[in-house]
């Protein structure tokens, strides 16, 4: 099939290169011209696991392409899909602004039947929103042509981006027009081989399944957050809570695993705007709202953490910080917690020296000069006050603790991802605390 993907961030590109992967031609799009220079020249703009090989191999084949021209892309192909960003507008509901530029564009340029399918994340009633910005578009031309306007979210993580895209739980498809789900179901058949759905639905509740799934995985992460710190205050150690509560088969083990709180380009935002959503329609979804305040003290937790060791003040302190993205496997730094905890610990007065394997370029564009950057992990703790791990990256489960510990002025390790056992880490001489254990 003739695709094209307009907006190749994490999701175009991905997208882009595993359709392409599967047979079909794809021409990715984006307004960013360093991007698709950059592209053009075999440079990947984002760091996810084994996308580099992939995108090497479609452009040698000729099946997958780049440009900054919509027009072109437009003529070239039958499905346009629009994966571009949706991020926060200034009250927190989705800022439609990207997605409907896209759509005037298309509705500028096309010039025969088209089927415009929507992969960003979008408030329910963008579906119409779309059809009505490009039917203007026609209208204003004097144009009278056919079009189909189809919801499909996307479900991939970061950092398992490609493993998710090809093998996905189900594809969900909000589509009104026979034909077209066929043409959907006859795209997304190679990756799904294995028996799992392909879910046609309406498009509204295909808006809406995305907001729901992510809302859903949120509350998990906050409510167990929120049971961590009580264990804590109780003596009670969460790791074993975990276990007894994830065998349950209704409760399954993923999303249970206490941390720093959640960030990244979607939790966050698509909480906010369904909580949105929610007040213009004048609802309050009140597990929302709190999934989102446990979350942004969720936060603040390691910071408090590392404070109460240093009751003289932190000015002066060195913490030494490993892992800056959002979770590991990913460069995207996009509402971390390395954020909120850096930006405490500078305020407080403490200098940071922090090591990422994957997000200091990244990183750098938002903490710039103010913090130092370690090229290895374990430089960043020489003479360091403490060690603080934010991210866990798989180089940080089974490190040279004599090593850490002769680096460390003091062997203060606060961990917000309970990489270690807190006994045979005190056993060792470490002071060390985890988040909700004992
Ligand atoms: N990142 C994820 O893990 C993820 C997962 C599922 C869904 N989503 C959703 O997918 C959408 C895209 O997310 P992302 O993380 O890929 O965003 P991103 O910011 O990485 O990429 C968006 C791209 O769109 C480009 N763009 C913006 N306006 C454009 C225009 N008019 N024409 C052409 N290109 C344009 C930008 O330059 C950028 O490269 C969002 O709605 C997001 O919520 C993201």
């Amino acid at each position: 099939m003739k695709i094209a993907m307009i907006g190749t961030g994490y999701v175009g590109l991905v997208s882009g290169t595993c359709f392409a992967e599967s047979g079909n031609d794809v021409i990715c799009v984006d307004n960013d011209k360093k991007k698709i220079e950059d592209l053009n020249k075999g440079i990947i703009p984002i760091y996810e696991p084994g996308l580099d090989t992939l995108v090497k191999r479609n452009v040698e084949e000729e099946r997958l392409t780049f440009t900054t021209s919509l027009e072109d892309a437009v003529e070239k192909s039958l499905l346009l899909f629009i994966a571009v960003g949706t991020p926060p507008g200034e009250d927190g509901s989705a800022d439609l602004q990207h997605v409907l530029n896209v759509a005037r564009g298309i509705g500028r340029c096309m010039r025969e039947y088209k089927i415009i399918v929507d992969k960003s994340t979008v408030p329910v009633g963008t579906g119409k929103k779309v059809r009505q910005a490009i039917q203007e578009e026609l209208n204003k031309r004097g144009e009278n042509l056919q079009f189909d306007v189809v919801s499909n979210p996307e479900f991939l993580k970061e950092g398992n981006a490609i493993e998710d895209f090809m093998k996905p739980d189900r594809v969900v498809v909000g589509c009104e027009d026979v034909r077209t789900a066929e043409i959907m179901k006859e795209l997304y058949s190679p990756f799904v081989r294995t028996g799992k759905p392909i879910l046609i639905m309406d498009v509204s509740s295909a808006e809406m399944t995305k907001y729901a799934a992510n809302a859903m995985l949120a509350t998990k992460i906050s409510f167990m957050n929120d049971i961590a710190n009580l264990c804590e205050r109780l003596g009670v150690d969460v790791g074993q809570v975990r276990q007894g509560i994830g065998s349950d088969s209704r409760i399954g083990y993923s999303f249970i695993f206490p941390g720093a709180g959640y960030g990244g380009s979607c939790f966050p935002k698509d909480v906010q705007a369904l909580v949105k959503t929610a007040a213009a329609n004048d609802y309050r979804l009140e597990i929302l709202e709190s999934v989102e305040a446990v979350n942004r003290r969720q936060k603040e937790v390691l910071f408090n953490k590392v404070q109460k060791r240093f009751p003289e003040g932190m000015q002066g302190k060195t913490i030494a910080v490993w892992g800056l993205s959002f979770k590991p496997n990913t460069d995207d730094m996009r509402e971390a917690p390395s954020i909120v905890i850096i930006e405490k610990l500078l305020s407080a007065g403490a200098k940071v020296f922090a090591y990422d394997p994957e997000a200091i370029e990244e990183a750098r564009k938002v903490f710039a000069d103010r913090i130092s950057y370690g090229k290895k992990s374990y430089e960043v703790l020489d003479q360091a006050d403490a060690l603080l791990i934010v991210t866990e990256w798989n180089e940080f489960r089974r490190p040279d603790l004599d090593r850490i510990k002769s680096l460390l002025k003091a062997p203060i390790i606060i961990d917000g991802r309970n990489l270690f056992e807190p006994k045979k880490m005190k056993a060792l001489g470490f002071d060390y605390e985890g988040i909700g254990r004992i």
